[in-house]
C-alpha cells in the first residue's frame, strides 16, 4: 500500500467489546490479540491505518485488555535476550511495536460502538478521524482506507465502507440506503441496523472502516439506546446522513470476520498461504490432508 498525505492523522480502534462469539478465548484473553499467523488481530488493524500515514492510535479498551497495551510497549528483558542471542529480525519487529504513538482509553462498561466511540472525543479533538474494528480483518495487500481516505479529501464527507452481503444476511449487519453516485461510491440517505430481511433497503453492509468527522460526538452524546440496549453508531451516522452528505464505498476486495470463529480460521489459512516462510509447507500440508480425506477441490 503507498503512503498518502495527512487529511487524516488519527485512527481510534474500539476494542473493548467482550467477544462473545470467541467464548471461551475471549474470557480473559481479548479477542483483538488472538494472532492470524503471528501477529494479533490489532497489530493487523495499526499497520493498515500507518500505511495511510495516521500517526496517533487511539486504542479503546475494557477489562481484561492489558495485553494490548503491553503489546505496544518496551519489553527490556525480552529486547536484551534477542539482542545477546544475535536474533535481530526478531528483534527489529518487537522494537518496532513500541514506536507506535498509542493512547488508551479504557470503556468503563461495553455500551455498545457508539459509545466506545464516543470515548474518543477528548483525543479526536476537532480533526476528522478513522476508526478501524480490528476483528474486521482487510487483507494487507488491498487499499480499502487509503481509498476512503481519497473519497474523504474530494467531499469532506463522513465515509463508511461497504460490502455486498446475501440477501438472508442482511440481518446480521447495519445496512444502508443511498444512491450510486459514481461507481461503488454511494450518497446514503439512511442507514438501518439489523433489518428484517424482507425490510431491508439493500444488500449493501457498513464493515468495520469508517472516516468520521467531529460532528459525530454530538449525535452520539445525546442518542438513546438501540438494538441491544447499545449506543450505535449505525443510529448516528443515520441522523447525521439526513443532516450532510455521507458517503459509502464498496469493498469488492478480501475481508474476514475474525471476531467470528469460521471467519478466523478462514483467515488464518488465507494469510497462512501467504506467508513468505509458511506457505510451501502449509500449501504441502492442505493438499495432503484433502487428498488423505477424500476432499475434492471445487472450482
Ligand atoms: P462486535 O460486536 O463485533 O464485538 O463489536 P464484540 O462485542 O466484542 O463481539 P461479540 O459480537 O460479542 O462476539 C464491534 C467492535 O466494537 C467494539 C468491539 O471491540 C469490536 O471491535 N466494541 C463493541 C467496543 O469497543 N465497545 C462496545 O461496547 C462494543
Amino acid at each position: 500500500m503507498k503512503k498518502q498525505g495527512k487529511a487524516i492523522r488519527k485512527a481510534v480502534f474500539p476494542a473493548a467489546g467482550l467477544g462473545t462469539r470467541f467464548l471461551p478465548a475471549t474470557k480473559a484473553s481479548p479477542k483483538e490479540m488472538l494472532p492470524l499467523v503471528d501477529k494479533p488481530l490489532i497489530q493487523y488493524a495499526v499497520e493498515e491505518a500507518e500505511c495511510c500515514g495516521i500517526e496517533e492510535f487511539i486504542i479503546i479498551t475494557g477489562k481484561q485488555k492489558r495485553a494490548i497495551e503491553d503489546h505496544f510497549d518496551a519489553a527490556h528483558e525480552l529486547e536484551d535476550l534477542l539482542q545477546r542471542k544475535g536474533k535481530k529480525d526478531l528483534l527489529g519487529e518487537v522494537q518496532r511495536l513500541n514506536g507506535f504513538t498509542c493512547a488508551y482509553i479504557r470503556q468503563r462498561a461495553p455500551l455498545g460502538l457508539g459509545h466506545a466511540i464516543l470515548c474518543a472525543k477528548p483525543f479526536a479533538k476537532s480533526e476528522p478521524f478513522a476508526v478501524l474494528l480490528s476483528d474486521d480483518v482487510i487483507d494487507p495487500d488491498e487499499s480499502l482506507l487509503n481509498d476512503m481516505i481519497a473519497v474523504y479529501e474530494a467531499t469532506q464527507a463522513p465515509v463508511v465502507a461497504l460490502e455486498t452481503v446475501a440477501p438472508e444476511d442482511v440481518e446480521k449487519y447495519g445496512i444502508i440506503d443511498g444512491a450510486e453516485e459514481s461507481r461503488g461510491l454511494y450518497r446514503i440517505n439512511a442507514l438501518v441496523e439489523k433489518p428484517k430481511p424482507g425490510e431491508a433497503p439493500s444488500r449493501l453492509s457498513v464493515i468495520g472502516r469508517y472516516i468520521l468527522t467531529p460532528e459525530i460526538f454530538d449525535l452520539l452524546e445525546n442518542i438513546a439506546p438501540g438494538k441491544g440496549g447499545e449506543i450505535q453508531l449505525t443510529d448516528a451516522l443515520n441522523q447525521l446522513a439526513k443532516k450532510r452528505p455521507v458517503y459509502g464505498l464498496v469493498f469488492e476486495g478480501k475481508r474476514y470476520d475474525a471476531g467470528d470463529k469460521l471467519g478466523f480460521l478462514k483467515a488464518t489459512v488465507e494469510l497462512a498461504l501467504k506467508d513468505k516462510v509458511l506457505s510451501k509447507g502449509f500449501r504441502d500440508f492442505l493438499e495432503n490432508f484433502m487428498r488423505t480425506q477424500g476432499i475434492q477441490a471445487r472450482n
